[in-house]
C-alpha cells in the first residue's frame, strides 16, 4: 500500500512542532523582556530637566545631606523637592552668573517654583510613605540606588508591585541601623529584584561611620555573610516589623 505521508513529512512535522514551541517561548520571552524593559520600568532613564542638577556633584563632592534639600523625608509621606530659595542660598554666591543656572535665578526673581519632571511616580491607587520606611530603617539607597553617583537623576528600581512585595517579604535583607540610612555604597540592596542576594549592609560594623552629610567611607571591619542575615533579623525585631502582615493588599491599596 502506498504511504499517505512521505517519510520526509516527519521532518516537516518535527520542524513545525519545534517551531511552534520556540515561537511560543519567543513570544513569552519577548513579553517578559518588554515588561522589564526600561521602556516600561523607566529604570535608568534620564528625564530632561530645566536645570541639569547633579546629585553626584552636590552629594558626593560637596557632601550635602539628602535632608538639606529633601527636608520632609523623615516627617511626611512625600520627600519633597527643594525650593528655589535653597539653591539660591549658595547660587547667589557661587556660579551666580552661570548660564545653566539661569532658570533658577528667573524662578527666584519671579517667585515661581522650578518645575522638575518627576522621575519616580506611583499610580494614585498605591499608598506609599517615606516617613514609615525611614522610621523602620530602610535607607535611601535600598530604593534609589547610588544617588551619590548620579550626574543626572534616574530610577534604580522598577517600582513595580513585585519589587515592593519582595522587600516586604524579606525586610531583614534591607533594614539598616538608623545611623546608616543616608549612607551609600554599603549594600547591593534589592535592585533588580535580586532579593535573595545576601546583602552587604551589615558587613560593616558601626565603627568607622562618617557623620550624616559627609562622604560614606566604609569601615574596614568586615563580617561574614552568615552574620549579615542574623543581624538583619535582629534589626527587624528591634524595629518591631511584623513581616506576616506586610504583604496584605490593604497595606498598599487602602
Ligand atoms: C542640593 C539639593 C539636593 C540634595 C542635597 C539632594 N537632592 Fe535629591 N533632588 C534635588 C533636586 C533639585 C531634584 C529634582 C531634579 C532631579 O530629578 O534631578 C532631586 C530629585 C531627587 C530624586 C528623584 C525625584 C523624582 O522626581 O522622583 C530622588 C530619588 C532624590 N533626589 C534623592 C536624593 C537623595 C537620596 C539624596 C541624598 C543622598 C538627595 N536626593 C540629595 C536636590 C537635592
Ligand atoms: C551648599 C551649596 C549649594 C546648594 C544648596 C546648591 N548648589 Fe549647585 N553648586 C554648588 C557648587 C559649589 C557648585 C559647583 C561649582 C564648581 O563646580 O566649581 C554647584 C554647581 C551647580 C551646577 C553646575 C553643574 C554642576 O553640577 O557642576 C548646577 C546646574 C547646580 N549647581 C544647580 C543647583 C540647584 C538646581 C540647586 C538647588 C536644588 C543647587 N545647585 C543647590 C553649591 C550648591
Ligand atoms: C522603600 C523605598 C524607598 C525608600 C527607602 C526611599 N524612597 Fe524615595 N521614593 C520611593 C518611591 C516609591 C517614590 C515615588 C513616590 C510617589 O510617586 O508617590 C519616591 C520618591 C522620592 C522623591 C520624589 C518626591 C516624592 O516624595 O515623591 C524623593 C526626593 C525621594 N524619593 C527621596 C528619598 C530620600 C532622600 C530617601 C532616603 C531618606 C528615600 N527617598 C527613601 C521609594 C523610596
Ligand atoms: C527595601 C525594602 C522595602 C521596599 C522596596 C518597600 N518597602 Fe514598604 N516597608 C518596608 C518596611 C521595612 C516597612 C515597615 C513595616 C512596619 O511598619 O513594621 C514598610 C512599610 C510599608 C508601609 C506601611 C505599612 C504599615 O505599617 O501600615 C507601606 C504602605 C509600604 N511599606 C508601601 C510600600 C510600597 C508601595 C512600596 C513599593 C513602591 C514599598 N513599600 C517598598 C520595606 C520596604
Ligand atoms: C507592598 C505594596 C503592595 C502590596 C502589598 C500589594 N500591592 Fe498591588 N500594587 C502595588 C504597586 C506599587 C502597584 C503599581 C505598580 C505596578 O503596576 O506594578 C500595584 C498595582 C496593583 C494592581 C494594578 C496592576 C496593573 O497592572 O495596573 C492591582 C490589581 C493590584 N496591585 C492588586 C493587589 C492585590 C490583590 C494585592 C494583595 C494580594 C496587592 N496588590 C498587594 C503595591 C502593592
Amino acid at each position: 500500500m502506498a504511504q499517505i505521508f512521505h517519510p520526509s513529512m516527519n521532518i516537516v512535522a518535527r520542524v513545525t512542532i519545534f517551531g511552534a514551541i520556540f515561537f511560543a517561548a519567543g513570544i513569552s520571552l519577548a513579553g517578559w523582556a518588554f515588561v522589564n524593559s526600561p521602556y516600561v520600568t523607566q529604570v535608568n532613564v534620564v528625564r530632561e530637566q530645566a536645570v541639569p542638577f547633579s546629585h553626584q556633584h552636590h552629594v558626593r563632592e560637596l557632601g550635602l545631606d539628602c535632608r538639606y534639600c529633601h527636608y520632609n523625608v523623615e516627617k511626611s509621606s512625600s520627600a519633597g523637592l527643594p525650593t528655589t530659595e535653597i539653591c539660591m542660598g549658595c547660587h547667589s554666591q557661587v556660579w551666580k552668573d552661570a548660564e545653566v543656572l539661569r532658570p533658577v535665578r528667573e524662578s527666584f526673581a519671579k517667585g515661581e517654583p522650578l518645575l522638575w519632571t518627576r522621575v519616580h511616580d506611583l499610580p494614585d491607587f498605591v499608598y506609599f510613605s517615606h516617613k514609615i520606611h525611614v522610621a523602620k530603617g530602610v535607607g535611601c539607597e535600598s530604593c534609589h540606588g547610588r544617588v551619590d553617583e548620579m550626574p543626572l537623576m534616574r530610577r534604580a528600581a522598577s517600582l513595580h508591585m513585585d519589587w515592593c512585595v519582595d522587600c516586604h517579604r524579606h525586610p531583614e535583607l534591607a533594614v539598616r541601623p538608623q545611623a546608616d540610612l543616608f549612607q551609600f555604597g554599603r549594600n547591593k540592596s534589592l535592585l533588580g529584584g535580586v532579593s535573595t542576594e545576601p546583602l552587604m549592609r551589615a558587613a560593616f560594623t558601626a565603627e568607622g561611620q562618617s557623620a550624616p552629610g559627609t562622604r560614606s567611607i566604609p569601615s574596614a571591619t568586615h563580617r561574614k555573610s552568615s552574620d549579615t542575615l542574623k543581624s538583619g533579623s535582629e534589626l527587624v525585631a528591634e524595629y518591631g516589623i511584623v513581616t506576616r502582615q506586610l504583604t496584605d493588599c490593604v497595606v498598599c491599596h487602602r
